[in-house]
C-alpha cells in the first residue's frame, strides 16, 4: 500500500535550546540558512510524501508562516530584482499540501502522533521527527516507505550507538533478518545505564500501520511522565511484526546543542560558497585553543 501521508512533531518544549526556543519551536532554528523543518519537509516530498500532518505547540505561528505563502516579502523582493530569491520562497509554500494539528500539552511523542489521528486515518504513514536530519544519498523515509512495503510490516530507523550513550535513545533488540534489519522483539525507551538490550537506537523515521492507533490509544504514561512512541511501537512488535532497519546516510540530532553545531557545519561544507570559508574557520578556531 502506499504510503500518502506523514506527520512531522514539533511540539516538544524544546527544553534544551532555551531560551532560543522561548517564542520559537526548536523546528526553526537554522540549519545554515534554512529551518530544520523544512529540510524535513523536503525529504518527505522527495519520497513522495503528499500531505504533511504538522504537530505543532508553542510558537505555531511561526511554523505556519513559513509554510505559507508570504505575498509582501516575494512581491518586495520582485520588485528589487531579487526574482530568485523571490521564486525561492515560493516554492516553500507551494511544495506540499499541509495540515496542522495542535498539541494543547505536549504529552510526550506517542501522544503527539496520537493527535494526527483523525487526519491520517486507515492508512499507513511516515513519522519524520522535525529535529532529526537526515544527510543521505536518497531520502532516509524513502529508504524506509520500502523496507515497510517489501516486509508488510511497521518499520524504524535505527542505528549503532556508542557504547554507554543508550541511555539517551528508545533501544531495540531481536532477530537479524537480513543485513540492517532485525525483526524487533523487544524495545525499551531510554534503558537505565547498563541496561540496554543492544546498541541500536531508534533515529526519528517511522513508517507505520494503522494497526497503531488502537495501541497508541491505549498507551499509559511511560518514560519521564510520558506518553511514549516506543512504548506503543513495543506494542506492535508484539502483535503485528516490526523491523528495525538501518539506512544509508548520516544523521544528526538537530534537538541537542552539539548535534545543531555540527549538522550546521555538516550541511554548511556542502554549500560550495561556504566550504572553503568553514575549512579556514576550523582551522583558525582550532589553532587558538
Ligand atoms: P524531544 O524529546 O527531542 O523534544 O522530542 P523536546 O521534548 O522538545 O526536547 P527537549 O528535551 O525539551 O530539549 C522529539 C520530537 O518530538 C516532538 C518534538 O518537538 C521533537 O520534534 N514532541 C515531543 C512533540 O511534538 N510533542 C511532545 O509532547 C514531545
Amino acid at each position: 500500500m502506499r504510503v500518502r501521508k506523514a506527520i512531522i512533531p514539533a511540539a516538544g518544549l524544546g527544553t534544551r535550546f532555551l531560551p532560543a526556543t522561548k517564542a520559537i519551536p526548536k523546528e526553526m532554528l537554522p540549519i545554515v540558512d534554512t529551518p530544520t523543518i523544512q529540510i524535513v519537509v523536503e525529504e518527505a516530498v522527495q519520497a513522495g510524501i503528499e500531505e504533511i500532518v504538522l504537530i505543532n505547540g508553542r510558537g505555531k505561528s511561526s511554523l505556519e508562516d513559513h509554510f505559507d505563502v508570504a505575498y509582501e516579502l516575494e512581491h518586495t523582493l520582485a520588485a528589487r530584482g531579487k526574482k530568485e530569491l523571490a521564486e525561492k520562497l515560493a516554492r516553500i509554500s507551494s511544495m506540499v499540501r499541509l495540515v496542522s494539528v495542535r498539541q494543547k500539552h505536549p504529552l510526550g511523542l506517542g501522544h503527539a502522533v496520537l493527535c494526527a489521528r483523525d487526519v491520517v486515518g486507515d492508512e499507513p504513514f511516515a513519522v519524520l521527527l522535525g529535529d532529526d536530519l537526515y544527510d543521505a544519498p536518497r531520502p532516509a523515509v524513502g529508504q524506509l516507505i520500502d523496507v515497510f512495503q517489501a516486509a508488510g510490516l511497521g518499520a524504524v530507523a535505527v542505528m549503532e550507538v556508542p557504547a554507554g550513550q543508550e541511555h539517551l535513545y528508545g533501544v531495540v533488540a531481536g532477530d537479524p533478518i537480513s543485513p540492517g534489519r532485525v525483526r524487533i522483539s523487544h524495545m525499551v525507551e531510554k534503558p537505565a545505564p547498563g541496561t540496554a538490550p543492544s546498541r541500536l537506537a531508534i533515529v526519528g523515521r517511522y513508517v507505520l500501520p494503522p494497526d497503531i492507533w488502537p495501541i497508541l490509544a491505549e498507551t499509559k504514561p511511560g518514560k519521564g511522565g510520558e506518553i511514549q512512541l516506543t512504548d506503543a511501537l513495543h506494542g506492535l512488535a508484539k502483535s503485528k511484526g516490526l523491523i528495525a532497519a538501518t539506512l544509508d546516510g548520516e544523521r544528526h540530532d538537530a534537538g541537542d546543542r552539539l548535534g545543531y553545531l555540527r549538522a550546521n557545519l555538516a550541511y554548511a561544507l556542502r554549500r560550495p560558497e561556504l566550504a572553503d570559508g568553514v575549512r579556514a574557520l576550523c582551522r583558525e578556531m582550532a589553532e587558538r585553543r
